[in-house]
């Protein structure tokens, strides 16, 4: 499939379609990130540790091909997981890891979106989660983002984010190779790093309360930040 106009060009790479082809060579698994099971564990596990049990309805924002999705389909109860990408290849490859792993007969909700409308699922959220999604986003989507899950979040729900964190404005302004993982991060292009004022900017804005975690053994030095209403 060729490249499709989408609002992403010029931000980050996922505009572009994988072709069948390439989601036949597992190519979906690298275009996330790679590091497929571990990453996959780590999500589930940290969000168990938060307190997400298989009754909860689970946003996964910027899910791609379901790295992370995988393992909560398989943990989650039916129909309560639900899967938003801005990529539709990725969504294909996903629905095909699905079953691969067994989980065809599992009733799960995926959706194609470029404006992060979870509200298309008409379900209130017990959690929400975006894993490396912020780190390929500038400050506007970030917060457009961070708006719509605060209208589909029940009320005591969570909403639980990565970013690549610097620690000061003269950080914020240089680029920085983030370690563990040797990824170069910036403030102006893909992969983008923020400070924790401005992650702090952002919440306020959306009109959320924001609670730094920061490690959670992520490989690459992304942190864990969690959203919630105030
Ligand atoms: C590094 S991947 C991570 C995918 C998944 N969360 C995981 O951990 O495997 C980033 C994902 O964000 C999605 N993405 C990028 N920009 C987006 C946007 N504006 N809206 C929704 N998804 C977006 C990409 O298509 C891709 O699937």
């Amino acid at each position: 499939m060729p490249d499709s106009p989408n609002v992403m060009r010029g931000v980050n790479p996922y505009h572009v379609q994988l072709t069948e082809e390439k989601i036949n060579n597992k190519e979906h698994r690298d275009a996330v990130g790679g590091l497929w099971e571990e990453l996959g564990t780590l999500q589930l596990n940290f969000l168990k540790k938060e307190g997400l049990l298989p009754t909860h309805n689970l946003l996964d924002m910027g899910c791609g091909s379901l790295r992370g999705g995988v393992k909560f389909v398989e943990y989650l109860d039916n129909n309560k997981y639900f899967g938003l990408d801005i990529n539709q290849s990725l969504l294909d490859a996903g629905k095909i890891e699905l079953a691969n792993a067994g989980l065809e007969n599992k009733t799960v909700n995926l959706a194609n979106s470029n404006c992060f409308d979870a509200s298309q699922f008409s379900v209130q959220f017990d959690c929400a989660v975006a894993i490396s999604l912020f780190t390929h986003l500038s400050v506007n989507f970030i917060v457009q983002c961070l708006e719509r899950v605060k209208s589909v979040l029940a009320e005591d729900g969570k909403f639980y984010a990565t970013f690549f964190v610097v620690n000061s404005k003269d950080e914020f302004f240089s680029s920085v190779i983030q370690k563990p993982g040797e990824i170069k991060t910036s403030h102006y292009t893909d992969p983008f790093h923020y400070d924790l004022a401005i992650i702090q900017l952002m919440a306020d804005y959306a009109g959320l309360s924001l609670d730094y975690i920061g490690d959670w053994h992520h490989p690459r030095n992304q942190k864990m930040c969690c959203f919630s209403i105030k």
